[in-house]
């Protein structure tokens, strides 16, 4: 097989920025809140703080440093780290799960980050505004019931995330995100500061930080986790890829740390720009996954500068999209090209043709396609269109297994020479913490979890 030598990140901070590129998307900006509102704030920021630190940042650490050994795609990582051991055909085959699971992620990705730059182009021609009571519903409605328009913008999405990644690493992703994030950042400021002359941040504080511990059971637990682990891009080839571009010489936990931390702070940032104005005009916050595309363009379309604000705001969240998409495109291309099968360009022209099928039918399923089920047997799933299907089976069952395997392979199968060579942190006890945590704690916690997704829970 022609192996191609892979490029690397220029440095340390290009990977911190395309790391956090990756983790700060629509999990942060359009999930999160929502999430946070129908969980009832304060119990569930403070349990999501709690698995972010007590497995996130190891979780993180684990698929860097697989991904940073021997600086290889995903398969082959798993294939060379398991050389000698009879289980190697089964960790072959772990690796090619977690490069098959961000692609049944973009599957359903690719049509909300279509959303997204559909309502830039809404509120820009005027389609959101002036509207009276009810109707932001119909314009979101309209989207979703147009297959031409839902696939035209998902098109484009997944047209610019191409481009952007047969391009390379230098050229395409770094230059995106080093264009993307400042932007990103600046506009999430602007919004928390029009916030913050607007509207109620006092209620907001109140509801994010006063923990109600009522509200916390096992539902809240699966359901923090699972948020948790997607916002931070576990459980799947995008961290063991972008490790792969690591230079040697930089530490993994930092590195860790800084994404964990970056991530987070978004994602509670992203609270302090919408939830003040819904609080400043008698909304609810358990409105769900309408949050953001019905209830606030009704908010900008009655504030001052709402127009401009609102822009702003859909533009962040594509911003936000786009360079999340990046990193999950790029470990199929990454295997691809590394295997010598196509040219990175080639590959980029595959992988997307094969997503755009997929993503395609996504956009179906909420309109012409929408009565089929295509499995029943299942109370869980049978009521679930292809798109939900996609979303449920990959981002919570595909990525609680490959993170739980990540976790074993680390733990138990690889030499714990390598570990402590990549980790860099001596034979320490925060060395021994993180294995202790991958070994027995992950594995427990993942394992119920995985009980519970497969419908035998007690939950
Ligand atoms: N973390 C991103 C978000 O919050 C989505 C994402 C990018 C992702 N890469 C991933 C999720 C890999 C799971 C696995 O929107």
């Amino acid at each position: 097989m022609a192996h191609v030598a892979q490029e690397k990140w220029s440095s340390g901070t290009a990977f911190l920025l395309a790391a956090i590129g990756s983790a700060v998307g629509l999990g942060n900006i359009y999930r999160f809140p929502y999430v946070v509102g129908e969980n009832g704030g304060g119990a569930f920021v403070l349990l999501y703080l709690g698995i972010v630190i007590v497995f996130g940042i190891p979780l993180v650490m684990t698929e860097l440093t697989i991904g940073r050994r021997k600086q290889v795609p995903p398969i082959t990582a798993y294939t060379q780290l398991s050389d000698g051991k009879k289980s190697q055909p089964f960790w072959k085959f772990v690796g090619f799960s977690s490069v098959l699971t961000p692609l049944g992620i973009l599957g359903f990705y690719f049509v909300i980050a279509g959303w997204t730059l559909n309502y830039v182009y809404s509120i820009i021609t005027g389609k959101l505004s002036n509207l009276v009571e009810g109707q932001t519903q119909q314009v979101f409605a309209d989207l979703t019931s147009s297959p031409g328009t839902l696939i035209f913008w998902m098109t484009l999405s997944l047209a610019i995330t191409a481009f952007i990644i047969s391009r390379g690493i230098k050229a395409g992703l770094e230059k995106a995100v080093n264009i993307l994030m400042p932007m990103l950042f600046l506009i999430l400021v602007l919004l928390v500061i029009y916030s913050a002359f607007n509207g109620g941040m006092a209620e907001t504080f109140e509801f994010m930080f006063t923990p109600d511990f009522d509200k916390i059971n096992m539902k809240t637990l699966l359901e923090a986790t699972g948020q948790a682990f997607f916002s931070l891009s576990l459980g799947s080839a995008t961290m063991l890829v972008y490790g792969s571009y690591l230079p040697k010489d930089t530490s993994i936990p930092k590195l860790a740390c800084g994404v964990a931390f970056a991530d987070t702070f978004v994602a509670l940032i992203a609270g302090f720009a919408i939830f003040p104005i819904i609080f400043a005009n008698g909304l609810e916050l358990d409105s769900g996954p309408n949050l953001v595309f019905v209830t606030l363009p009704v908010i900008f379309d009655q504030m001052p500068f709402g127009q401009v604000f609102g822009i702003l705001f859909f533009l962040l969240l594509a911003f936000a999209a786009i360079t999340s998409t990046i990193s999950l495109f790029e470990p199929a291309v990454s295997n691809l090209e590394e295997r010598g099968i196509f040219s990175r360009k080639k590959a980029s022209l595959v992988v997307g043709t094969g997503l755009w099928c997929l993503a395609a039918l996504s956009a179906l399923s909420m309109n012409v396609l929408s009565d089929v089920r295509l499995l029943t047997f299942n109370d869980t799933v049978a009521d679930k269109n292809f798109m939900d299907l996609l979303e449920y089976m990959s981002a919570n069952g595909m990525m609680l297994v490959n993170a739980l395997f990540a976790a074993i392979f680390l733990g138990y199968i690889v030499h714990r020479k390598d570990a402590l060579e990549e980790l860099g942190l001596g034979d320490s006890l925060l060395f021994k913490f993180w294995r202790g945590i991958i070994k027995v704690v992950v594995p427990i916690v993942i394992g119920y979890l995985l009980i519970d997704f497969l419908g035998y829970g007690f939950i």
